[in-house]
């Protein structure tokens, strides 16, 4: 089978190809990527000279240069992660959402649809987030029949995404399953994002920025989890459907700072509250959605699958692992990373 996965440079692309272009050595694994600023390539060193993968440098938004790679390579799974995927940055400059997660994923479909010809065994996978759903108070948890009420312009991007991939099987036949994921952490995760963040800014002595009272849920799911759930939809899951993928692991942000800083201080030989004294909290993001939290019974119940990862061990490997690669970690620290961290947090923290 040849497998065409887009964004595979990024976290959980990256984490896909090195789970699956050595466990499965008969399928050829085709990466197209734009290389932002969310990709690095160090990420895929394990399997980059591997013959069963190959990179391809691309925006999905180009639409021939997309027909021409189905051209090439005529994918039978397109596993599509490609996308702007921090809700922050969309904020700040959503008009980069919109071309790549709306555009990329139109085109994309487009593709599939004129390129495939013969739509048997073909399948295409649109990675998507439970953020599209919108928020929830206290109770209650995601179904895959929740309405969409995205909040940011990110979510409403992957919203406009899902809702394509959605008309393309009801009006063309078009092979495709979405999955809605909850919020992942785990390894060669871009330190934008709230866990690796604390972990690189703790390391640092620099301060740990909270949102707002730091009462925000979010429901976490090791990476890896994710993928070997993906694989299984891939697999077993049925066209046409939805099936939401989750940890049943809340969370409150404040929470999972300060067990951060817990793990951080037993693993460098310090106590937590060398690292609790940086917590500080800055203004919140503006309509920040309370909780997120997913009922993931359906892909339990119909193709078995189920986390395997727990939290305070996915989260101590997690931490391991940004201490162990120094190398990965500076790479990051480029210029436009100092540049995204004023743009983000010299307001906050200045005040
Ligand atoms: P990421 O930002 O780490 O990586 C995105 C990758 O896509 C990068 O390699 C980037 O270069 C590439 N890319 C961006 N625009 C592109 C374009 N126009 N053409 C080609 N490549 C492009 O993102 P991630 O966290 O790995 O998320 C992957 C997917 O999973 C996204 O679609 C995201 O919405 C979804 N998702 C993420 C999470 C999460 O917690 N990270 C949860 C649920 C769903
Ligand atoms: P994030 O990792 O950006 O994921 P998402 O917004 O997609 O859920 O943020 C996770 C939570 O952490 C969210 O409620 C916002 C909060 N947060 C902070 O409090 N401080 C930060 O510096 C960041 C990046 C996030």
């Amino acid at each position: 089978m040849k497998i065409l996965v887009t964004g595979g440079a990024g976290f959980i692309g990256s984490n896909y190809l090195n789970l699956f272009v050595t466990r499965y050595s008969q399928h050829t694994f085709i990466n197209l990527d734009k290389l932002t600023y969310a990709a690095n390539l160090l990420n895929l060193e394990r399997v980059s000279s591997l013959p069963n993968y190959l990179l391809e440098e691309g925006d999905i938004a180009d639409y021939e240069r997309v027909e021409n790679i189905f051209q090439r390579y005529d994918p039978d799974l397109v596993v599509h992660f490609a996308a702007e995927s921090h809700v922050d940055r969309s904020i700040l400059g959503p008009a980069e959402f919109m071309r790549s997660n709306i555009m990329g994923t139109f085109c994309l479909l487009e593709a599939c649809r004129k390129c495939w010809t013969n739509k048997e065994n073909k399948l295409f996978q649109l990675v998507s987030t439970d953020e599209v759903y919108g928020s929830l108070g206290d109770k209650g948890f995601f179904t895959e029949k929740t309405a969409y009420d995205p909040s940011s312009p990110y979510s409403a991007s992957k919203a406009a995404a899902d809702h394509l991939a959605r008309a393309y099987f009801r009006t063309y036949g078009l092979p495709a399953v979405i999955t809605n994921c909850s919020n992942n952490y785990g390894p060669y995760q871009f330190p934008e994002k709230l866990i690796p963040l604390m972990i690189l800014n703790a390391l640092e002595g620099k301060a740990l920025p909270v949102y707002g009272k730091g009462a925000n849920v979010r429901d976490w799911l090791y990476v890896e989890d994710h993928c070997e759930a993906l694989w299984t939809v891939a697999e077993r899951g049925k066209q046409g459907e939805t099936y939401n993928i989750g940890g049943n692991n809340e969370w409150k942000n404040i929470d999972i700072v300060h067990k951060i800083c817990e793990i951080l201080a037993v693993e460098v030989g310090k106590v937590p509250q060398d690292f609790e004294k940086l917590i500080t909290f800055v203004q919140d993001r503006p309509g920040h959605d309370l909780r997120y939290a997913i009922d993931a019974s359906k892909i339990k119940r119909e193709l078995g699958w189920e986390p395997k990862e727990t939290f305070e061990s996915g989260l101590r490997k997690t931490i391991l692992w940004y201490l162990g690669n120094q190398r990965w970690v500076e790479s990051v620290k480029s210029g436009e990373y100092k540049n995204w961290m004023d743009a983000n947090y010299g307001k906050r923290l200045t005040g």
